[in-house]
């Protein structure tokens, strides 16, 4: 498609985005909580680090080839779940697993997805992980856990930074609801994008498809996001109850939302094979750290073994040799894929998968660095704040 191919970055997928979705549905992938402060600066920390390359070295073939969750990738990057893609383009969460198998990534879908679980298996070939939360209603955990083995999902991806909702302001004064509720203020931004407005603001397309069964309020009409979502966010949860998860499981199982050494530590013990350094794309706590600048406190606490993924703030495939380069095994990504969704379904993700990849190899040669494996902390350094 010519018009993707005009595409020479993630900035651009993103203006793309934009200029093709009403403003309240960009704004609800592009914004962040509060100040957006941990927003900017996830994306900004990358920065903060150089690349010190070697050279005269033979790079004629690099080996990018890795796992996460157990599970092949052609290069340590994954697409994070993201609820809710129906909203941004027709085809969903399978239009961005099908780009994923194409690239050979292993794919996380939400529980808020707009896709069942069971369909996105049948359609999706590739690794699989599903992102689970533990709802007040543990019955729909287990019940999920039970869905995901006969599925043969391969990993879980445990949500834990949401405990309540995040203050994202932006959907607040856009009037964001499931589905789209006409605001005065809102409607003239769906107005003028009919083609996104049209199809989408039909009620019937727009279900929780994983939970719907279970959640009477949604049977009755639509209801706030934000109230669904606060309905279910529990507050009692400890490590405890990650222990019965992880036996309930008995696979591999990734904390999402960890951001400390010490809460890293707990997370294996308490039966997890790997964590998702994450501050949920800056939509929860503002204030919170980059998870770049995690990954290095978290690698040596955890030693070699478990998954530790870098999620969030990743716009270049430079970023992800960076994050390799301070210990992670791999990095994910949000909005990156969301945005080629909304500008172009299934071409618009393999879009942004394409430039992630070409930028991540090409920042490999640059390097002078011929197999991930070889890539070691003197190809990084820090830069002082300031
Ligand atoms: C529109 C949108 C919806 C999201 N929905 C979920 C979700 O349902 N569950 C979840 O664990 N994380 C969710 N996330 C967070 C992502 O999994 C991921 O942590 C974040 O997008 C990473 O930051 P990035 O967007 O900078 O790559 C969502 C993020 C966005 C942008």
């Amino acid at each position: 498609m010519k018009r993707l191919e005009r595409a020479y970055n993630i900035a651009d997928l993103r203006l793309m985005a934009r200029r093709r979705l009403p403003r309240p549905i960009f704004d609800y992938i592009d914004g962040g909580a509060d100040d957006e402060v941990t927003l900017a600066r996830n994306m900004s920390a990358f920065s903060r680090y150089e690349l010190v390359p070697d050279v005269l070295v033979d790079v004629s073939r690099i080996r990018t080839e890795t796992r996460m969750f157990g599970q092949p990738a052609a290069w340590p990057l994954m697409l994070s779940p993201t609820g809710l893609n129906r909203m941004f383009h027709g085809d969903a969460e399978l239009a961005v697993a099908r780009a994923a198998a194409r690239h050979g990534l292993p794919y996380g879908l939400s529980t808020l997805g707009t896709t069942r679980l069971e369909d996105l298996a049948k359609a999706f070939g590739g690794p699989k992980i599903f992102q689970i939360y533990i709802f007040k209603d543990r019955g729909l955990t287990a019940e999920f856990v039970a869905r995901c083995k006969a599925a043969g999902f391969h990993g879980l991806a445990l949500t834990v930074d949401t405990p309540v909702a995040g203050n994202r302001e932006r959907d607040r004064v856009n009037g964001l609801a499931v589905p789209p509720r006409l605001t005065l203020r809102s409607m003239l931004s769906y107005a003028r994008h009919p083609g996104w407005s049209i199809p989408a603001l039909s009620a019937a397309r727009f279900d929780f498809a994983n939970v719907s069964h279970r959640v009477d309020a949604l049977a009755d009409g639509p209801m706030s996001l934000f109230d669904y979502i606060g309905g279910q966010f529990d507050r009692t949860l400890t490590w405890r109850d990650v222990e019965w998860l992880a036996a309930e499981w008995g696979g591999p199982l990734s904390i999402k939302g960890v951001m400390t050494p010490q809460d890293a530590k707990h997370a294996i013990a308490a039966g997890a094979t790997g964590v998702m350094i994450s501050n949920h794309g800056g939509r929860q706590l503002d204030g919170a750290p980059a998870p770049i600048d995690q990954v290095a406190p978290i690698r040596e606490a955890l030693g070699d073994g478990p998954d530790v993924i870098c999620d969030g703030g990743i716009r270049r495939g430079s970023d992800v040799v960076k994050a390799l380069a301070l210990g992670a095994t791999g990095c994910s990504i949000g909005r990156p894929y969301l945005f080629g969704l909304a500008a172009g379904g299934e071409a618009g993700v393999d879009r942004a998968l394409t430039l992630l990849r070409e930028e991540f190899d090409r920042t490999m040669v640059l390097a002078g660095i011929a197999d991930i494996g070889e890539i070691q902390p003197r190809h990084i350094r820090g830069i002082s704040r300031g």
